[in-house]
């Protein structure tokens, strides 16, 4: 099989599993004042002060929670809500965003009346900091909060977030980034970012599914989304997965430690499956930014092709990979971020990402380019028919 899915979900670095079955074992709830609560709460304080250490964030910055998701949705309305007033109630966006910012960003509009606006995107899918800066000059002081990704999750290309805190800074705006994709894979720093708050995921690191964190400014106003026991600076209650957390402290800074020559590695063996892709099959279109993306995402056209029909032919030789298309009431749709960026419907709904992580090897290359061209030659033929 060659799995080239690691967008969606990469599989556990060994160290965090092994964390996670050691810490599996022991008994103790974090919040308990025993012996085996105070182990347990030793391990979760531990692991806040590894992940802020190599996030550049202070410990009292991290905030866990039970998926990037979650994380999204609490900055995104948690900071809304204690930010809003009269006069004030306009949540800025992009066009681009994952579903779980869009979604709850959609709903604070359907919802709660919010007024919402959305930045655009070039061709390469970078967000046009221009429209920002325009969108400021009459409407700043409306503005509760501006959220854009780190990185995009369907072609990669990476965000200006330091140019958009600075136009956000002098109106004391605070700026959400989605880093799930990114953290890990490219150059993530929290305090040098000026953002407010960051999300992100244990299982696109290599560890578990589950557990996300938000990196929260201490400063930050936020109406916590779940109430109970006040855990986590009573921003997000709930009895905490220690060993979840464990493990993701060990993925955090094992895929942090390594990602330079991690980046460099997937860099060379994604540019090599671009390079064959392109010679096995001429038409293809390479999406994103060729320079500035995350290192293991491939993203393309293949016109003529339906992007679910080709995915399953491919999958049917045993190469996984994903297609940007959202299915809607079990109809296809062309994704979001092609459209944004100026792709026609039908090359939007042709497309195919291909993603590299920690355990992609050459031989999942080579099993792509050996599939693909008979693939495109059926999914074209049924895509005529
Ligand atoms: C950019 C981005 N944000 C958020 C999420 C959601 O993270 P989780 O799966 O932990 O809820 C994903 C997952 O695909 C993602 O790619």
């Amino acid at each position: 099989m060659a799995y080239l899915d690691h967008a969606a979900t990469t599989p556990m670095l060994p160290a965090a599993l092994d964390a996670y079955v050691r810490t599996a074992r022991e008994l103790g709830n974090a919040s308990s004042l025993h012996a085996s609560g105070r182990a347990a709460r030793r391990t979760v304080e531990e692991a806040r002060e590894r992940i802020a250490a190599a996030l550049g964030a202070g410990p009292s910055e991290v905030v866990f929670t039970g998926s990037g998701t979650e994380a999204d949705n609490l900055a995104l309305k948690g900071t809304h809500w204690a930010r809003r007033s009269e006069g004030r109630n306009r949540v800025v966006t992009t066009a681009i965003e994952h579903h779980a910012v869009a979604d709850p960003v959609a709903w604070l509009g359907d919802h709660e009346r919010a007024d919402v606006s959305e930045l655009g995107v070039d061709k390469l899918g970078r967000v046009e900091v221009d429209g920002l800066a325009e969108l400021l000059e009459s409407h700043a002081s409306e503005v509760t909060v501006i959220t854009c990704m780190w990185a995009n999750n369907e072609v990669g290309t990476l965000q200006p977030i330091r140019e958009i805190v600075d136009l956000a800074a002098p109106h004391g705006i605070p700026v959400h980034t989605d880093a799930v994709q990114a953290v890990g894979h490219a150059p993530v720093d929290f305090s040098a970012s000026g953002a407010t708050s960051l999300a992100l995921s244990g299982h696109k690191l290599g560890g578990p599914a589950g557990v996300g964190v938000l990196l929260l400014t201490r400063d930050a106003e936020c109406t916590p989304l779940l109430h109970g026991g006040g855990q986590e600076r009573e921003i997000r209650s709930g009895t905490l997965d220690v060993p979840g957390i464990a493990a993701l402290a060990e993925a955090v800074v094992h895929a942090v430690a390594t990602s330079r020559a991690e980046a460099e590695r997937l860099a060379a063996l994604r540019d090599d499956l671009v390079k064959r892709v392109r010679a096995a099959v001429p038409e293809a279109i390479y999406n994103g930014d060729p320079d500035d993306r995350l290192p293991g995402n491939a993203h393309f056209s293949f016109p003529g092709c339906e992007g679910d029909a080709l995915l399953m032919l491919l999958d049917a030789t045993g190469v996984e990979c994903a297609t940007g298309s959202a299915c809607s009431a079990g109809i296809a749709q062309p994704s979001h971020v092609l459209l944004a960026m100026g792709t026609g419907e039908d090359n939007a709904r042709s497309s195919l990402r291909f993603t590299l992580g920690w355990s992609s090897g050459q031989a999942d290359v080579d099993a792509l380019v050996d599939a693909l061209p008979e693939a495109v030659e059926r999914a074209r033929t049924a895509g005529l028919t």
